[in-house]
């Protein structure tokens, strides 16, 4: 497994050069960390679960959050999501800009399960940055971007914050020099009829109502999560049962593998890494979740992924997805 922190990473020039740079090594399924009016993303080709995958495993990101799909404009938006007549009007109103809309997944949409965290929603932003439009723009296609930092560490707005951070983890920074706004993105979910308010950002509440012609129906807690559990599902969990640390498969189950310890066993089996590379089994975790959902799975065996590295954090979406349901 080679999963060492051992990149050399370049800081490139927000030129003509840089970009090409950049969006070179985003098709190449590397991370470049860019500029944007809030704060520095880290950025990765959002339609390529390996891609994604490194995303996590650089920050070192605990556990699986949905990511924020980047794009060039409203055009490329509606490809991935569903706009309702709200949310046209936020996008006409705010796009590019530093809010996030949180729209339904659209049919034939390219951003990836492990983006999305596995759920049928996502999230989406035009950033009004120049550089961060331009590199949007030579890539063609929606761009997943976190906080340029280490998990737990506060957000970057200069390109010194995200090599102090990830620097040797990440391969290039775009140097815009200091993010204009320098607090993250508000984020609006527009799901089931409901707008909801899920992180006060950039853009104000006032702001957003204003368009919206009243006020959000959910509040925030500090927490940036909304105050009534339950009208936003965070995680994906499948209809069938999950059994843990499954040294072999039973009667009646299907497994989801790792390293080949069900292999030769009958039955519905889908392996998330036969090699055991903690980044494949990363990428494939939701759809390989959900295609076994799609297939009438009741009971899952899901074999032992070691808790280290990115295993931490499939090991923490396997255990909610294991838990008791209400
Ligand atoms: O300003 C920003 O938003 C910056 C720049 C780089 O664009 N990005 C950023 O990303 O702050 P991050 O990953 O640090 O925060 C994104 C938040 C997470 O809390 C995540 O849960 C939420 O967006 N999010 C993304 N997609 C979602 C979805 N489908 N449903 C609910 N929440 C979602
Ligand atoms: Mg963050």
């Amino acid at each position: 497994m080679s999963e060492k922190n051992t990149r050399t990473t370049r800081l490139l020039a927000a030129d003509a050069e840089g970009l090409a740079a950049a969006s070179e090594m985003l098709r190449e399924n590397r991370l470049v960390a860019f500029p944007t009016e809030t704060v520095y993303g880290l950025g990765a080709d959002a339609t390529n679960a390996r891609a994604v995958a490194e995303i996590y495993r650089a920050k070192g990101r605990p556990s699986f959050n949905p990511l924020i799909a980047h794009v060039a404009d409203i055009a490329m938006a509606r490809r991935e999501g569903i706009f309702d007549v709200r949310a046209e009007k936020l996008a006409e109103a705010f796009w590019p800009g530093p809010l996030t809309l949180v729209l339904p997944q659209a049919t034939g949409a390219s951003v990836c399960d492990l983006a999305r965290a596995g759920l049928r929603s996502v999230g989406l932003r035009v950033p009004d940055h120049p550089v961060a439009l331009a590199l949007l723009a030579a890539a063609g296609r929606p761009i997943a971007a976190p906080s340029a930092n280490l998990s737990g560490h506060v957000s970057p707005t200069a390109p010194a914050h995200v090599l102090a951070d990830l620097g040797g983890r990440i391969d290039a920074v775009i140097d815009g020099g200091p993010c204009g706004i320098g607090v993250e993105s508000t984020i609006v979910a527009l799901l089931d009829g409901k707008a909801a308010l899920l992180r006060p950002g950039g853009l104000s509440r006032a702001a957003l109502e204003a368009v919206l012609g009243g006020a959000f129906a959910v509040a925030f807690d500090e927490g940036e999560r909304p105050l009534s559990p339950g009208l936003l599902a965070s995680h994906y969990a499948p209809r069938g049962s999950l059994r843990l640390e499954a040294e072999n498969l039973r009667e009646g189950e299907a497994g989801l593998d790792f390293g080949g310890r069900f292999a030769g066993a009958a039955g519905n089996v889908l392996d998330l890494s036969p090699r055991e590379v903690l980044a494949e089994a990363a990428a494939h975790l939701f759809t390989f979740l959900r295609a076994l959902d799609e297939s009438g799975a009741m009971h899952i065996a899901v074999a032992p992924i070691p808790c280290v590295d990115l295993g931490e954090a499939i090991n923490d979406r396997l255990r909610r997805a294991a838990a008791p349901r209400g």
